[in-house]
């Protein structure tokens, strides 16, 4: 008998169903004696113990479902070592719900935060399995996570559909793309969509610069501008303040996103019109890309291989285009970020797009 733990946790995204039926399927191909269970909105099912036996029923026609079968929930690393508001211990409570239910492992899908609180039950002695996820694709240590390409085509079609418009009434617009504080999802998207100018967290913008473009624009005789904006872009000033600074910057300023901020500049500064539109958790939503299904099929079914081998304590990652174990103690905590110097960057230079630097 095999018993499997598995949840999802922290933001959703596509393909995560697809990743839990890759797993399942592989499984139970090989195994005869399979119980999963699934533990309800992430750690929060594990901590309190609220899981669901799932069969091959739910498993069935979940490759195309957006979201996730068995819930998600954001449980912040740095709360895992802090008791409960009933003082319970929450990673003790992992621990015996683990051992209760006899588990060989737990199979955990989810982004950064999800990765360090899995490494830390691989470290209380947890058999662990994690599958990489984001519409961010900051997981350090894999090329790519699955919900990325599913996010960045539906990014692509809000720009897509921005610039018909833009164009049409010779607009100067932005598009805000999710990323959290990594441009990845935004540079993509960006450059799918034809973006005249990208602004990630990663190469801190001067608003002048980005006047600049604008204008050169308009004296080319193109009355529209399209800017794709990541959610964590940040003004070269804000970039050269303190922790402290920036924390104190980001509490009192007037507008909560960036998007409307740099609208806001940009007005006042050139008198220029600005629209900002912000497709949202749109980006996150709905069924995920043909890439994605095969991604996560892939890393679903070496995952089943890895618990089929008892090797544990792996994020499943895609490390220069090939599926490979990677050791969950050398990634967890680490953020991986687009670097000014990426050949992508240069490349989206060369092609005239301005990075407002
Ligand atoms: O990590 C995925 C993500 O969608 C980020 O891009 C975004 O910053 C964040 O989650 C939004 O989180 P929430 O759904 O909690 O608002």
């Amino acid at each position: 008998m095999l018993r499997v733990g598995m949840l999802t946790s922290g933001g959703d995204c596509q393909a995560l169903n697809a990743t839990m039926r890759g797993v399942v399927k592989a499984l139970s191909s090989n195994v005869q004696d399979l119980e999963v269970y699934g533990f309800i909105n992430g750690y929060k099912g594990l901590i309190y113990g609220d899981y669901r036996l799932l069969t091959a029923k739910d498993f069935s026609g979940i490759l195309t479902k957006g979201g996730t079968i068995i819930g998600s929930s954001r449980q912040p690393f740095k709360l895992m070592r802090v008791p409960d508001e009933n003082g319970l211990d929450k990673v003790e409570a992992m621990k015996q719900n683990y051992y209760k239910l006899r588990l060989d492992c737990l199979v955990i899908l989810g982004g950064n935060g999800t990765q360090k609180t899995a490494n830390l039950l691989r470290e209380e002695g947890l058999n662990i399995i994690h599958l990489p996820k984001t519409i961010d694709n900051d997981i350090y240590g894999t090329d790519m996570t699955f919900g990325f390409y599913s996010a960045v085509n539906i990014a692509t079609e809000a720009i897509d559909c921005i610039h018909t418009t833009a164009s049409s009434h010779n607009r100067v617009f932005i598009v805000e793309i999710m990323g959290h504080k990594v441009g990845q999802l935004c540079l993509y998207a960006g450059i799918a969509g034809g973006a005249d100018i990208i602004l990630i967290p990663e190469i801190p913008y001067d608003i002048d610069k980005v006047i600049e473009a604008i204008d050169k624009r308009t004296q080319q005789g193109k009355g529209f501008t399209v800017l794709a904006v990541a959610e964590g872009a940040i003004s070269k000033e804000v970039a050269a303040m303190s922790k402290k600074e920036q924390k104190k910057y980001m509490e009192n300023k007037k507008h909560p996103s960036v998007s409307y901020e740099l609208a806001v500049a940009i007005q006042e500064k050139s008198g220029t019109e600005v629209r900002v539109t912000v497709p949202g958790h749109t980006q996150r939503g709905g069924s995920p890309c043909p890439y994605d299904r095969v991604l996560s099929t892939r890393l679903g079914a070496a995952g089943a291989d890895a618990i089929l081998h008892n090797e544990y304590g792996y994020m499943i990652g895609i490390v220069n285009g090939k599926v490979k174990k990677v050791p969950l103690e050398d990634v967890a905590g680490k953020l991986k970020s687009v670097s000014p110097d990426d050949q992508i960057i240069k490349e989206a230079k060369l092609i005239g797009i301005s990075f407002g630097d």
